[in-house]
């Protein structure tokens, strides 16, 4: 289970904390994993709902188990620095330091305010149509395709927009799975969703020297609605 901090997720999906700010709805982080992000966007006044299936887990367990993620992360960045690298110019422990900060934080607000962390799994989601107002979801559906074969990540997407305004929309990063292969039938999953009425553009962002691909999906019969970018 890992443990990004705010501006981690905002480096992943070329957001920014003013924007964040701004946004004026509810954004859904799923999953949620144990990110810092609903504590520390509550302070931007920003309300965020993090679904997770591991929230129906022991609260002291879920704990345990993000220092576990924490400590595979140390090692996948020391083994596999081409794909699990700190931000440029951060060293190592400092990065993971952002980890543990953020994992006290998510344990602290969890605490304070369960009804933030919903205990669910794609794809099927909890929550009425067009609920949120913008929807981010990282390194699930693309990242574990052994879990998530071309059916069940349409399905899910599918899920995320539903439960997304059609004047929002859902990011979603990475695109590659663990090993930093691309997803072969990522076209044609877009080409599903075309005819599903969602629109759907590949993005690029760019934070701290590192370029990154999001797919942003949005519901074709969408307003405009400022996103949470800079
Ligand atoms: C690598 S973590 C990513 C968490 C966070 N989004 C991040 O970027 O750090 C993957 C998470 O996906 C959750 N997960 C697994 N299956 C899921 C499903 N079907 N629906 C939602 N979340 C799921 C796991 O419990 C785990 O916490």
């Amino acid at each position: 289970m890992t443990s990004r901090p705010l501006d981690e997720y905002c480096g992943l999906f070329g957001l920014t904390r003013a924007a964040l700010g701004r946004l004026g709805g509810t954004v859904l982080d799923c999953p949620g994993g144990a990110a810092g992000l609903a504590a520390e966007a509550d302070r931007l006044g920003c309300r965020v709902v993090a679904v997770d299936p591991l929230y129906a887990v022991p609260p002291l367990r879920l704990v345990d188990l993000a220092r576990a993620g924490r400590e595979t992360m140390a090692e996948a960045m020391r083994t596999t620095p081409r794909l699990y690298a700190a931000p440029r110019h951060v060293r190592p422990e400092k990065y993971l330091r952002s980890w543990d900060r953020a994992r006290r934080l998510f344990a602290a607000d969890r605490a304070a305010n369960p009804g933030r962390y919903v205990a669910a799994a794609l794809p099927r989601l909890p929550f009425a149509d067009g609920f949120f107002a913008l929807t981010l979801s990282s390194y699930l559906l693309f990242a574990y395709p052994e879990l998530f074969g071309p059916d069940e990540q349409l399905a899910a997407l599918l899920e995320l927009v539903r439960v997304t305004d059609p004047a929002g929309e859902v990011r979603v990063h990475p695109l590659h799975d663990a090993v930093g292969r691309r997803c072969p039938h990522l076209a044609a999953l877009r080409g599903a969703l075309g005819r599903r009425g969602v629109a759907s553009e590949i993005v690029t962002v760019t934070s701290a020297g590192r370029a990154r691909r999001v797919l942003v999906l949005r519901a074709a019969s969408r307003r405009h609605r400022p996103a949470a970018t800079a």
